[in-house]
């Protein structure tokens, strides 16, 4: 297979009295989706922020496109390709739609922030900003303020902001917790779309949408990979249907 465009190698954290990540290596190729499933308290969120950089790594490598990202800043890795969103959303709740797509637009343009970068630039960042709100479906909404937005279109909003930095590889973590049917059906839809240009790392409880959407699925135990593979060998690897998949197999 070709080169991943992303991995982990032994990555490790320790929190007191618990080892939350164990070892783990995982590769994203490009224009993959690479989900990332396991128990509640499994590790996964811990994972995505060891990668992002929120949280500093004990041990192990983490590269993007050859270029080892450990030891970078949360900002230094946005730079270079890697983008998030979270568990808990991230917008500002009393600006509108446009203004937050605006203020994420503009602090990712590059040398914006240099004295002589921002003339006239306010063109492109509109411009920017009603593509991200295009890409996720809220170009209805974009006078709308951000925090009286319903869950699923705050969620589109905060994929919106991750997107602004155009990322190689976009981290979600549980994008449709908390949704309906309906909503979650449109976040699967935006991720299809997004896979068209990015790698996605997801992290999602709902097996449904994972099965449907993931190249390959990872299962995180306690910290550790208990297997790797594609949804076919995932579904039919029985110590993860043990563990993990239960019923939840003819997803
Ligand atoms: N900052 C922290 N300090 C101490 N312990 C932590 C910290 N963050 C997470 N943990 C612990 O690490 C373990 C893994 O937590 P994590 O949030 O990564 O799990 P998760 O797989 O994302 O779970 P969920 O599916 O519920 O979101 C848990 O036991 C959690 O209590
Ligand atoms: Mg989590």
């Amino acid at each position: 297979m070709a080169k991943p465009l992303f991995s982990t190698q032994g990555l490790r954290k320790s929190f007191p009295g618990l080892l939350a990540t164990d070892n783990v290596s995982i590769d994203v190729h490009p224009g993959q989706v690479h989900a990332l499933i396991g128990p509640n308290g499994a590790g996964k969120s811990t994972l995505v922020n060891l990668i992002s950089g929120l949280l500093p790594a004990d041990e192990g490598r983490i590269t993007l496109d050859g270029r080892e990202l450990q030891g970078l800043s949360a900002h230094a890795r946005v730079r270079a390709g890697l983008s998030r969103c979270f568990q808990v959303t991230s917008i500002f709740p009393g600006a509108s739609v446009l203004d937050n797509l605006r203020l994420a637009a503009q602090s990712h343009l590059p040398g914006y922030w240099h004295p002589w970068g921002r003339r006239d630039r306010h063109a492109e960042i509109n411009e920017h900003a009603l593509d991200l709100a295009q890409m996720v479906g809220l170009e209805g909404r974009l006078t709308h303020t951000a925090g009286a937005l319903p869950h699923g279109a705050q969620r589109q909003l905060d994929v919106a902001l991750a997107l602004a930095a155009r990322p190689r590889l976009l981290l979600l973590d549980e994008p449709m917790a908390g949704m309906g049917q309906d909503e979650s059906e449109r976040v699967a839809q935006l991720i299809e779309k997004l896979r068209q240009s990015m790698a996605i790392l997801l992290i999602e409880h709902d097996m449904h949408a994972v099965f449907r959407l993931a190249d390959r699925i990872s299962v995180l135990v306690y910290g550790r990979v208990m297997a790797s593979g594609t949804p076919d060998e995932i579904r039919n690897n029985e110590q993860v249907r043990d563990v993990y998949l239960g019923s939840e197999v003819n997803a």
